[in-house]
């Protein structure tokens, strides 16, 4: 058989020039006709390389990585970056787990991905949440509030770092400024995914970069929000807090011994990008979204969520190139499936009530206005033949986490014993593994965790919806494994 499953479908999806309003931030490589660099996309193959002489070590930088590093640092404006071949996730894992050690309690938002358990599984911590202030209307997460921070900091004085989600996976910024004065009050260290936000330092309309608001440690996916390919991140560091030295020998256990330059070589393309154009992108960027927002605004049967939203306990300010859209009588589901099957547009995510979609310096003007024109298409279509209509008001979705008991910590729960049950009776059970919709990947459950009855009516809307969940562990997601 001469074919090759994966390239036959890329190649035939990238014919279908699908207009992306998801990651990652290069968008199909629109951002190779904005910036010509040597022709980048096409000497990729030839820069897959390895650590020979002329080329560096990711591990012990001396040379190119370390001059691309030092030059991040700068215009990222932290004290040392560190390029990550491993995601984020690498970088969480790393930046946790040189900030503690076994048996120690970390303060975490509990609206965080999955990789920030994962973290408590590897350094064996005990993860104490914080909860969100919700948006009911959409079933959004907001942020956390500084004063709920703190009453955490003084019940629990022996935490030891606070992690946060910041911004969210819908763009938005609690008030870290004034949760950095805290947490630093009480003499803990600060630690923030910012894996949504690797482009927040390019307009001051968009909200404070974490390590302007005086993080200890920031985590960036600059493959979310800014041109780097899959996979490559960025770990910046600030102050003495956080030893550097084994986060150092963290990076190195949590990462390839083989580090892609095709990665690494991205990285180094997105800081140039950033320092040279990113300011000027950024602002065309930002003109599209402004004219966007406005007419739809203008539509009575369109939501968009709004940058203004009222300042309060967890909500600080927006990034305004999320986009959550919902249209009224169609859910999210649905409305993500018209976009993509009849206009070739494809966003983020979706859930009950609306789709996210990811807006970066590579898009062009003119899939603001093809995104614009299939909204209004579709919103005319609903109201003319009112098909659907949202039910289930109860519904809370992705944020059904708030009533869920711990009972052993997420690493307890790994090594239990366990046994297969029906999920829908599992009420009162223990979980043994994950629930999490995906996307977001947010975790509902939590390994170790109480499954109420709550939890079991909600993911039974999301399945019902065609929404998809993580964890559950049969494709039907009839089955989950309990802790006996
Ligand atoms: C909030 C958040 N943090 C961390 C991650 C992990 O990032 P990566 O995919 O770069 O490993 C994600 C991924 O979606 C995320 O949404």
């Amino acid at each position: 058989m001469n074919n090759a499953p994966i390239i036959d479908k890329l190649l035939q999806l990238n014919k279908q020039n699908i207009i992306s309003f998801h990651m990652p931030g290069h968008k199909n490589g629109k951002i190779y006709d904005k910036i010509l660099y040597k022709n980048f996309k096409d000497i990729l193959y030839r820069l897959d390389t390895t650590e020979i002489s002329g080329t560096d070590n990711l591990h012990n930088a001396k040379e190119i990585i370390k001059e691309s590093q030092q030059r991040a640092s700068r215009i990222f404006k932290s004290e040392e970056t560190f390029f990550l071949v491993n995601g984020s996730t690498s970088g969480i894992y790393s930046m946790i787990m040189a900030a503690t050690s076994p048996g120690d309690k970390i303060l975490i938002d509990r609206n965080c991905h999955q990789s920030v358990i994962n973290a408590c599984i590897l350094g064996d911590l005990v993860p104490i949440y914080v909860y969100p202030d919700m948006d009911e209307k959409r079933g959004i997460a907001m942020g956390v509030s500084p004063d709920d921070i703190e009453a955490q900091l003084e019940k629990h004085n022996d935490i030891k770092a606070v992690v946060l989600t910041y911004p969210t996976y819908y763009g938005i910024a609690c008030n870290l400024k004034k949760i950095e004065k805290t947490v630093h009050k009480y003499d803990k260290m600060l630690l923030i995914d910012e894996a949504h936000g690797a482009h927040l330092g390019l307009n001051k309309d968009l909200p404070l970069p974490a390590l302007s608001c005086g993080a200890d440690a920031v985590v960036q996916s600059t493959h979310k929000t800014l041109p780097s390919f899959t996979q490559s991140s960025m770990l910046h560091i600030q102050g003495n807090r956080l030893d550097r030295d084994r986060l150092r020998f963290m990076l190195r256990v949590h990462q390839s011994s083989s580090p892609s330059y095709l990665l690494l070589s991205s990285l180094d393309f997105t800081v140039m990008v950033y320092e040279t154009k990113g300011r000027y992108l950024m602002e065309n960027l930002l003109e599209d979204i402004r004219r966007f927002r406005q007419k739809i605004k203008e539509t009575d049967r369109i939501d968009i969520m709004e940058d203004g939203i009222t300042e309060d306990r967890g909500f600080k300010s927006a990034d305004i190139t999320r986009m959550w859209i919902g249209i009224e009588n169609i859910t999210g589901y649905e409305l993500e499936r018209r976009l993509r099957g009849n206009f070739n547009i494809q966003m983020e995510l979706s859930d009950k009530y609306g789709v996210l979609g990811v807006a970066s310096i590579a898009n062009t003007g003119s899939d603001f206005d093809k995104l614009l024109n299939a909204l209004y298409k579709i919103s005319e279509d609903v109201e003319a033949n009112k098909t659907e209509q949202l039910q289930n008001s109860a519904f809370r979705g992705n944020l059904a986490f708030k009533n869920v008991e711990q009972v052993f910590t997420p690493r307890e729960a790994l090594y239990k014993t366990k046994k297969r049950i029906l999920f829908k009776e599992s009420q009162g059970c223990i979980s043994g593994e994950y629930i999490i919709p995906y996307p977001p990947g947010i975790p509902l459950v939590v390994p170790g965790e109480k499954i109420n009855d709550e939890i079991i009516q909600q993911v039974m809307y999301i399945i019902d919806d065609g929404g998809e969940i993580l964890g559950l562990c049969d494709e039907d997601c009839e089955w989950i494994k309990t802790i006996t």
